[in-house]
């Protein structure tokens, strides 16, 4: 059985690869106006007022992290893979926000006090899901915990799994930009406990099982709806988008 350092080591290089294209991707990186506005009013609503103290693991390209930097919240960005990180400080930069960057891995956070901990779709490509949570609860003891997630996957309804699999057809009839450089292979999928998909069940478990007390869950459809509100076409809009939801706690 490979040991999790390895299996992260495998997951930093596809990360450095997607690094390139990963805001491509309206899902990964949403731009309209409305979009910006309803996720800011999300995070605002789940975490403790600014200036907290959060600490965005898994932060990626920065989407959230910088979201939360604008509306004056202390961030750390914490993520295995420099070229995720780099296109976040290099967005940073331009709009003049600050943000602290650390590369490393999300079960060792750095050794601060946060008043929040924060990600967006990290849990599911962890090698240790419950290590992660009860790192993260270490350092925000008496913080608040905001897993920001999708029903994907396994775990989605077959309806759900009909509507995904017709919108990366109707992607690839176009010739559209996937929303990723690659697949994970079978061999790293099966090594992840939250591989092949995530949904409110299984978090609310990992969250109520590793120290952060009751979960609440929250269906995301504001961000829903703005996501949709953006879409152009009618069978895009008529397919509807990933349900998504918050798990938080603390
Ligand atoms: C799907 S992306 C999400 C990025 C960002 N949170 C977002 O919402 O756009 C997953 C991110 O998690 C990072 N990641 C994966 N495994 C990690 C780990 N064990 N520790 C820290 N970061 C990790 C990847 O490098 C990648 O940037």
């Amino acid at each position: 059985m490979p040991r999790a350092s390895d299996i992260e080591q495998q997951v930093r290089e596809y990360w450095d690869l997607d690094a390139a294209t990963y805001d491509r991707s309206p899902g990964h990186d949403p731009q309209t106006r409305v979009e910006l506005a309803v996720w800011a009013a999300t995070l605002r609503r789940l975490l403790p007022p600014p200036p907290a103290r959060v600490l965005d693991a898994g932060a990626g390209t920065g989407f959230v992290s910088l979201l939360l930097a604008r509306e004056g919240y202390r961030v750390t960005a914490l993520d295995l893979a420099p070229s995720m990180l780099a296109q976040l400080s290099a967005k940073a930069g331009r709009r003049g926000l600050s943000i602290e960057v650390v590369e490393g891995s999300a079960a060792e956070p750095p050794r601060d006090a946060y008043d929040a901990v924060v990600e967006r779709h990290l849990v599911w490509t962890l090698p240790d899901p419950r290590a992660a949570l009860e790192a993260w609860r270490r350092v925000a003891p008496a913080g608040t915990l905001v897993l920001l997630e999708s029903i994907w996957g396994a775990h989605a309804g077959p309806s759900e799994q009909l509507r995904a699999r017709a919108r990366v057809l109707l992607r690839r009839l176009r010739n559209g930009p996937s929303e990723h450089h690659a697949e994970y292979g079978a061999d790293l999928r099966s090594e992840l406990p939250f591989g092949s998909g995530t949904s409110p069940e299984l978090l609310v478990e990992l969250v109520e099982s590793t120290g952060w007390g009751p979960a609440r869950v929250e269906r995301l459809r504001d961000v829903e709806w703005a996501t949709r509100e953006a879409l152009v076409s009618v069978v895009d809009r008529l397919l509807g988008v990933t349900p998504r939801f918050a798990v938080v706690a603390g």
